[in-house]
C-alpha cells in the first residue's frame, strides 16, 4: 500500500476543504509541554509526522489521543527530559521538544536530530539562541544535553531567519523569568499561529510575523483550544495540481494573503484565480505559460516547500523557466524523476532550468522525500498515460490520504 497508481490527463474540478497546517500543528504539539493542563487542536490532520511527534510526548508521559481530526492533549505527567534516539531520529521536528522540555523542566537532553532527504539542517541557530537564555549545552556523542537551571529572558541575534530556531527559541522563552528579544526571526505565518496558541494558554509573546518578538516570561500556563491555520502548501499543491491538469478548483479555509507569492505565479502560467476571504478558486485552461525565474526565500517570499511541486507545473510549460532552491541545498531530487517521465531539466548547483516539453508520459518513479513526492503525483496527474509513484509514505508525512482528495476532484488515483 506504499504506491499510487495514476491515469493521467484528466481535468480537476470541485473543492477541497484544508486541514490544519503541519507546520503549524508540530511545534504547537512541543508547545503543549509547557501546560500541565488540557490542551484541545481542532481540524488536526493525520499525518506520520504528527503521529511521531504524538508518540515523542507519550515517551516523555505525557497523553494524546487524536479522534476525527480533534488532538487532546495533556502532559501534566511529563517528567522525562530525555527524547530517545528511536524517537527523534524519524522526525526532524522533533528539536522542537527542546525549547520547551527546557522552558517546563529546566533540563533536556535530545539526540541529535539527523540530516534528511533535503539537506543537512543543522541546529547551531537553535543551540546558539538557547545559549543567549542562559541554557548551558553540552554536545557529546550525538547528544544534546541541557542545563536550564539559569534560564531567563535574553537578546537573540539570529543570523538566518530559521524557522524552527525561532520557534524553539520562543517556546524556552514563555516560563523564562524576564524579557526575551528575537531579533531577525522567521515571519512564517505558522510562527503567527504558534503565538496565538501561546497567549490562548495565558502566555505573554508578541510581534510573531515581523522580524522582531518579544517573550515577557509567565510563572505557568492554562489550558485551552485552538484552531490552527489552514495549510498554506498543501492549498498551493493543490491549486498547482489544477494549473497542470486544467480544470476549476476551489480551495476552502486558506488567507490567500498567506500564499500570495504562489498565486502570483500561477497567474504568470495564465490561469484565472479569484481570491475570496477565506476560499481560492482557479480556472486553467490550454497549456501553462513558463516562468521566467521563481527564486525560493524565506517568508513572504516564494516558500521552498511549493518549489518542487512549481517544477512539475513548469516541466510541461510552453518556454523555459529557471528555478533557484536558496533554502535548502538538496530539494531537486524530484527533477530525475521527473526525467523519467520526458521532462527536460538541467540542475546546476542550486539552479533548475526547466525546458518545458509538449507533454510529460507515465513512468514508474520514486517518491524520495515529501515536497518531492506531492510534485511526482502532480507530474502524473497531468502526464499521458500510466504513472506509479512509489514510496507514498514519503508524501503521507504531509499530506493526508492524498489520493482521496484527488479522486474527489476527478483523477484516476489508486494507492496499492
Ligand atoms: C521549517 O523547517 C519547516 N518544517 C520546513 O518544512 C520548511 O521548509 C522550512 O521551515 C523553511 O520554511 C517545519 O516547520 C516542521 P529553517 P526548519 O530552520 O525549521 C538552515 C516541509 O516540507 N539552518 O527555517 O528546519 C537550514 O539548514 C518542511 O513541510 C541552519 O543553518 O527550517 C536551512 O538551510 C521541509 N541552522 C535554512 O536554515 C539552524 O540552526 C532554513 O531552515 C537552523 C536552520
Amino acid at each position: 500500500m506504499d504506491n499510487l497508481m495514476i491515469r493521467g490527463g484528466r481535468p480537476l474540478t470541485g473543492e477541497v476543504w484544508l486541514p490544519a497546517a503541519k507546520n503549524s500543528v508540530l511545534p504547537i504539539i512541543a508547545a503543549s509541554i509547557l501546560t500541565e493542563e488540557d490542551v484541545v487542536i481542532h481540524n488536526c490532520p493525520l499525518l506520520s509526522d504528527i503521529t511521531g511527534m504524538l508518540d515523542i510526548i507519550r515517551s516523555l508521559g505525557g497523553r494524546a489521543e487524536l479522534k476525527d481530526n480533534t488532538l487532546w492533549i495533556n502532559n501534566r505527567d511529563v517528567r522525562s527530559a530525555c527524547v530517545s534516539n528511536a524517537l527523534t531520529g524519524g522526525i526532524r521536528s522533533s528539536i522542537f521538544i527542546l525549547g520547551p522540555i527546557l522552558g517546563r523542566l529546566r533540563t533536556a537532553e535530545v539526540s541529535y536530530p539527523g540530516g534528511c532527504e533535503i539537506g543537512l539542517r543543522p541546529i547551531d541557530l537553535h543551540l546558539g539562541g538557547l545559549r543567549a537564555l542562559g541554557v548551558r549545552i553540552n554536545e557529546e556523542g550525538g547528544m544534546i544535553r541541557c542545563d536550564g537551571g539559569n534560564i531567563r529572558g535574553g537578546i537573540v541575534n539570529l543570523d538566518f531567519p530559521s524557522v524552527g530556531a525561532t520557534e524553539n527559541i520562543m517556546m524556552a522563552a514563555v516560563l523564562a523569568e524576564g524579557r526575551t528579544v528575537i531579533r531577525n526571526a522567521a515571519r512564517e505565518p505558522e510562527i503567527v499561529d504558534l503565538q496565538g496558541f501561546i497567549n490562548r494558554l495565558g502566555g505573554r509573546v508578541h510581534g510573531a510575523g515581523s522580524s522582531l518578538i518579544t517573550i515577557d516570561g509567565v510563572k505557568k500556563l492554562s489550558g485551552g483550544e485552538y484552531l490552527p491555520l489552514a495549510d498554506r502548501i498543501a492549498a498551493g499543491t493543490y491549486l498547482t495540481a489544477c494549473a497542470a491538469c486544467g480544470g476549476d478548483v476551489t480551495v476552502h479555509g486558506i488567507y490567500a494573503e498567506t500564499i500570495s507569492a504562489v498565486t502570483e505565479k500561477l497567474a504568470r502560467t495564465g490561469c484565472e484565480l479569484r481570491e475570496f476571504d477565506d476560499r481560492i478558486r482557479i480556472r486553467a485552461t490550454g497549456k501553462p505559460k513558463a516562468v521566467s525565474k521563481i527564486e525560493t526565500q524565506v517568508y513572504p517570499g516564494f516558500p521552498t516547500d511549493m518549489q518542487a511541486q512549481f517544477g512539475a507545473l513548469l516541466a510541461a510549460a510552453d518556454g523555459v523557466s529557471i528555478v533557484v532552491e536558496n533554502i535548502f541545498e538538496n530539494r531537486f531530487k524530484y527533477t530525475v524523476q521527473l526525467g523519467m517521465m520526458g521532462a527536460n531539466i538541467t540542475v546546476k548547483d542550486r539552479t533548475a532550468v526547466i525546458r518545458g516539453v509538449k507533454r510529460l508520459k507515465g513512468a514508474q518513479v520514486c517518491a524520495e522525500d515529501l515536497r518531492g513526492g506531492a510534485a511526482l503525483v502532480l507530474a502524473g496527474l497531468a502526464a499521458e498515460g500510466e504513472t506509479t509513484v512509489r514510496n507514498a509514505r514519503h508524501i503521507d508525512r504531509g499530506y493526508q490520504n492524498i489520493e482521496t482528495v484527488f479522486r474527489a476532484l476527478g483523477a484516476d488515483i489508486q494507492r496499492k
